[in-house]
């Protein structure tokens, strides 16, 4: 747009000019100059467009733009961020999902710094946590909806869905800022943490250490009804004594119980599917 802007600008100075001086007889003269002047600002124009339209068209915006129908890692460009590379899941619930964190084994340490949470840290083909500010900024470039996927340690699955998921930016500590409407069948376990800050155990929002007693980083509240980020508990159950520690999805298993694998994905919502907001 400012390009447009600067055009007109441009053209209007430079007529401006040439109205003053065409009584005079170097008006041919004049007119080449305009024109040879335009030309080159028009083309310096048309480079600059072609070399956005370069990185934009490069890489697609989500892995649903992306059109693939297997799972893997693809470079992803978002506004506001340069090109960088993620997990893409077509399996678990359909084609296009992104995956945002996943715990499978319990080979990553998932007790970690405001710092490193906002970063991101892991592996894509293994377990990682995607960070907070690609989250925001992802969340922010078009409407996204959030799928949970959980499995326990018998094999059995459950999912969550919510139609809506906005993060909040860095000056606003990263809070669950919108969760849409809830489906699935593992039980709504995240609606209590909307509007919540981030919490990790260097960075409290919770005025009562959540982060650090849940041995997690979260959308923590008055604590949890869910901790994803929480300890791995091989075998799934644990001792009452280390309650809400685990990866907790209360609805589902309760409070002392922890997931074998979980996986949170983010896709752009379908235009159909534009209910309300
Ligand atoms: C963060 O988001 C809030 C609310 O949308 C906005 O008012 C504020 O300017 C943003 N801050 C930065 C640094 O972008």
């Amino acid at each position: 747009m400012n390009n447009i802007y600067y055009v007109v600008f441009f053209l209007f100075g430079n007529l401006t000019f040439y109205a003053k001086s065409s009584s005079s007889t170097n008006i041919y003269e004049n007119a080449e100059q305009l024109i040879s002047s335009l030309k080159k600002e028009l083309s310096r124009l048309r480079a600059d467009l072609t070399a956005q339209k370069t990185e934009e068209t490069a890489h697609p915006p989500s892995c649903l733009a992306a059109m693939i129908n297997t799972d893997g890692i693809y470079t992803i460009w978002v506004p506001g961020l340069k090109p960088f590379p993620v997990a893409c899941d077509t399996r678990t619930a359909g084609a296009g999902w992104t995956v945002i964190q996943r715990r499978q084994d319990g080979s990553e340490n998932f007790y970690r710094s405001w710092s490193e949470y906002q970063a991101g840290f892991g592996q894509l083909n293994a377990e990682f946590f995607i960070g907070l500010e690609k989250l925001h900024h992802i969340t922010n470039a078009e409407p996204y909806e959030l799928y949970i996927h959980l499995e326990d340690f018998d094999g059995e699955t459950h999912y969550a869905k919510y139609d809506r998921f906005v993060v909040a930016n860095e000056s606003e500590s990263y809070a669950l800022s919108q969760l849409g409407k809830f489906t699935g069948d593992a039980g709504d376990s995240l609606s209590y943490h909307v509007g919540k800050a981030f919490s990790t155990f260097d960075n409290d929002k919770t005025g009562k250490n959540c982060a650090l007693t849940n041995v997690g980083a979260w959308w923590y509240n008055q604590c949890q009804h869910s901790n994803l980020n929480g300890q791995y508990m091989a075998g799934g159950s644990y001792e009452k004594k280390l309650t809400g520690r685990g990866i907790c999805w209360k609805t589902w298993r309760g409070y002392d119980y922890g997931y074998k694998r979980t996986q949170m994905m983010i896709r752009p919502r379908c235009r159909s599917s534009f209910s309300q907001s």
